[in-house]
């Protein structure tokens, strides 16, 4: 039994995402879409103890999986977090998000003379310069963007 089961119960199928950055659980719904009204059970602990870090945050969503886009939205404000796929109560699968060098398309420059800002057909592209805490240079007018002005975004 590990400590996070005294907060919240194993499910039986469905995906749990694990060691979120502590207080960003429900950043990680909002990414998900989920506000409650869909009907999927959630459960959502913060700030519990983990064996890794000091305290993360945990996400169980019964019956759903993740989207590619959504993992890639995850990786940017919960770089170290795990995405576990559950099926009748055991882990079939678990993956350690990835953020890559370069974040393509996902977010916007928030320079708003930038040229990926003018109405051109062109992909936003940031070269990721630090994971945690986050800071990403955009490649075409060199803005800063840290993990606030991300998550305004989502
Ligand atoms: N979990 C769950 N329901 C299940 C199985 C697992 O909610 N039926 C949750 C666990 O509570 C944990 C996560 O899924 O939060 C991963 O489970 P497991 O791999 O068994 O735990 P750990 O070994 O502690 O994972 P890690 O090594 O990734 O910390």
């Amino acid at each position: 039994m590990t400590t996070d089961d005294l907060y919240v119960a194993k499910i039986r199928n469905g995906t749990v995402i694990d060691h979120i950055s502590p207080g960003y659980a429900l950043d990680v719904l909002k990414i998900l879409g989920i506000d409650g009204r869909e009907g999927h059970i959630v459960s959502v602990a913060m700030n519990v103890s983990s064996k890794k870090a000091s305290k993360k945050d945990i996400v169980k969503v019964e019956n759903r999986e993740l989207k590619p886009g959504e993992v890639d939205k995850i990786a940017l404000i919960a770089p170290g977090a795990t995405i576990n796929i559950i099926r009748d109560y055991k882990v079939v699968q678990k993956d350690r998000v990835k953020l890559p060098d370069w974040i393509k398309g996902i977010v916007k420059c928030a320079n708003p003379s930038c040229v990926s800002n003018a109405g051109e057909p062109v992909e936003t592209k940031f070269h990721v310069e630090r994971s945690d805490p986050l800071r990403l240079r955009c490649y075409y007018c060199v803005r800063i963007m840290e993990k606030p002005d991300v998550l305004k975004q989502f």
